[in-house]
């Protein structure tokens, strides 16, 4: 497979040759053609410099330049590149600070051999460390911010929703269209994160120290937190908006459910027929809602025909459910209105439609291993 570990930089020229280096160590052990691409800010130390000199031994070192805009524009220039220029099937976020050791790529890599969409270099599961010498102000900050990646946003599963060390596969980066991100600063990681989560990406944690660097300082600046916790609530309230729709489109199938039923059964029709081309009627009603509005954003690129026939398979099963529970209830209760028995039939299939669509259908959350 094809992988580019895209690294930014803005002044970093310390430690760029020497992670360059020790990535070279790296690939030499690795079964797939590793690359690696720089995307470079016009750093003024120069960084572009030391990237260009190893460029000229290195076939597999690549380098984009930009202005500074922030790191969530950086990460997406250079995911583009790599995807559209670079063909990569694979791609790593990394930093060029140390603070990601190089020795932890192949684990990452190794996972996605495994089949994982999205390996997490994570600081939070067991196994995995912050630095010893951070204080409490900082190990609050990033404390803090997963808590409200994972708690706001509505990543629960994932424990280092902001690590910046990942490995993803294209497949799934393919699906995420990066303008509806909406984010430019650090606040890229949990946006991006969120974004794989909800297309279905198989996320997979692996632990990793994190080391502090000793060259330079960080980027991360207040406009970068302020963005951060706006972005968090701005996909919050997106989830709630699908979910609302989601509720309106179920209720919608009811009210189209019971309307057919009682025009087939004014129209003279046995309930017992009339029941069944109600509900598939209400099915379908829901699908194409479903489809062409609440998850609309669900469907852009690839596996529609799949989704197709996972609903129409859901769809028969709660058919099957809802008429039995319609006939079971008729004859249990003969005496109440066919109206009150079709929507008992409701019911449970309203729960398997769910549970089934959201989990296998519209795959939601895929839990980490080693949780
Ligand atoms: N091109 C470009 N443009 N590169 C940038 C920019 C930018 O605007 N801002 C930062 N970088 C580069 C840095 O040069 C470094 O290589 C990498 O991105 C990470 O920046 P740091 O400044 O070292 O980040 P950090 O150590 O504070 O944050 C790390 O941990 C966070 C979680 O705690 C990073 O891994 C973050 O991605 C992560 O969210
Ligand atoms: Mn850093």
């Amino acid at each position: 497979m094809k992988t580019v570990i895209i690294i930014p930089t803005y002044n970093e020229r310390a430690n760029i040759g020497p992670m360059l280096a020790a990535l070279q160590k790296q690939f030499i052990g690795m079964a797939h053609d590793m690359h690696v691409l720089v995307v470079d800010d016009s750093s003024p130390d120069g960084t572009a410099d030391v990237v260009r000199e190893v460029q000229q031994r290195c076939a597999n070192v690549h380098l984009i330049m930009g202005q500074k805009a922030g790191l969530g524009v950086a990460y997406i220039r250079g995911m583009t590149h790599a995807m559209t220029d670079l063909q990569a099937d694979v791609v790593f976020e990394m930093d060029a600070d140390f603070s990601h050791k190089p020795e932890d790529v192949p684990r990452l890599m190794k996972e996605i051999d495994h089949g994982a969409d999205f390996v997490i270099g994570s600081r939070y599961v067991p196994g995995g460390t912050i630095p010893k010498e951070w204080g409490l102000l900082r190990k609050l900050n990033s404390w803090g911010g997963n808590l409200v990646a994972r708690h706001v946003a509505g990543i629960p599963r994932v424990r280092d929703c902001t690590a910046g060390f990942r490995a993803i596969r294209t497949t799934l980066l393919k699906k995420i269209d990066f303008n509806k991100l909406r984010v430019q600063g650090y606040g890229f990681q949990v946006a991006l994160l969120h974004a794989a989560v909800v297309r279905g990406g198989r996320v997979v944690e692996v632990p990793v120290d994190f080391i502090d660097r000793t060259h330079g300082e960080s980027k991360l600046g207040l406009r970068d937190i302020f963005e951060f916790v706006l972005n968090a609530w701005w996909i919050r309230y997106n989830s709630l908006k699908t979910f609302i729709k989601f509720l309106i489109t179920g209720a919608s199938g009811v009210v189209v459910n019971l309307g057919m039923f009682t025009l087939l059964l004014a129209m003279g029709m046995n309930k017992y027929i009339a029941s069944p081309i109600a509900i598939e009627i209400s099915i379908i009603s829901n699908f194409l809602l479903n489809n062409y509005w609440t998850f609309r954003w669900r469907n852009a690129k690839g596996g529609v025909r799949q989704k197709g026939l996972k609903f129409n398979a859901v769809s028969i099963l709660s058919l099957g459910l809802s008429y039995g529970t319609f006939v079971g209830a008729s004859i249990a209760f003969p005496e109440l209105p066919p109206q009150l028995n079709q929507f008992l039939g409701i019911i449970p299939a309203t729960l398997v439609n769910y549970f089934l669509n959201s989990y296998w259908t519209f795959k939601h959350v895929e839990p980490g291993r080693g949780e």
